[in-house]
């Protein structure tokens, strides 16, 4: 089982990373093969809409984007992981989820499947206030992405009123569920 982590925070050792760290470990301890991708630190551009896909259906721009469509493409569990900014998503993970167009365009109007393997995901996420209709927001944008590169939404974690980087650690509980969440995941 090999279980991706995608961390769209460009915060490192902030509380998104804390957290995902907590579900990759939670994998691991249950025989999972794991990595982590830090989006801020892959150099790649936002759609550009060309609506040129290469015939096998994927995206033509040469960027840090490729070696990650095909880690997706060869990962068994998906965790996404991103902090609310402005209600949403943050930019970075947001620039990563538009650059799937290439696989909706395929899959929709050219009939090709070009995420064939099935696999399972979750989503993290945290925010400073409380506001739980952020979660949700992103929540939707991450469901409409699962469900064109075939990942099934099976978890999700999400942690209000963590500000302060690393606040995150003075919330145990929510540590300890990401960790089994992270089990669940390498479970299958
Ligand atoms: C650009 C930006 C926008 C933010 N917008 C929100 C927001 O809309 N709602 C909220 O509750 N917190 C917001 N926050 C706070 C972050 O969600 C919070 O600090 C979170 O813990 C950051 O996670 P990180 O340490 O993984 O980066 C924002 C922070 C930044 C930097």
């Amino acid at each position: 089982m090999k279980v991706l982590g995608i961390n769209g925070s460009p915060r490192i050792g902030g509380n998104t990373d804390i957290l995902l760290d907590k579900v990759l470990e939670g994998a691991r301890s249950r025989g999972a093969e794991t990595e982590k991708v830090i989006l801020n630190n892959l150099k790649f551009s936002p759609c550009q809409e060309c609506e040129n896909l290469r015939d096998d259906g994927s995206c033509i721009i040469e960027d840090d984007m490729q070696p990650l469509y095909k880690k997706i493409k060869d990962a068994d569990g998906i965790i996404l992981a991103s902090p609310i900014f402005f209600g949403s998503l943050s930019a970075q993970t947001k620039m990563m989820i538009d650059r799937f167009q290439c696989a909706w365009r395929a899959k929709y109007v050219l009939k090709i499947d070009t995420f064939k393997k099935k696999k399972i995901g979750g989503f993290i996420s945290v925010e400073g206030t409380t506001r739980e209709d952020f979660f949700h927001n992103a929540k939707s944008i991450v469901k409409n992405l699962f469900a064109t590169i075939g990942v099934g939404y099976k978890e999700e974690l999400f942690c209000s009123g963590v500000d302060e980087k690393g606040s995150i650690l003075k919330y145990p509980e929510v540590l300890k569920k990401a960790f089994e969440l992270g089990e669940r995941i390498a479970l299958g």
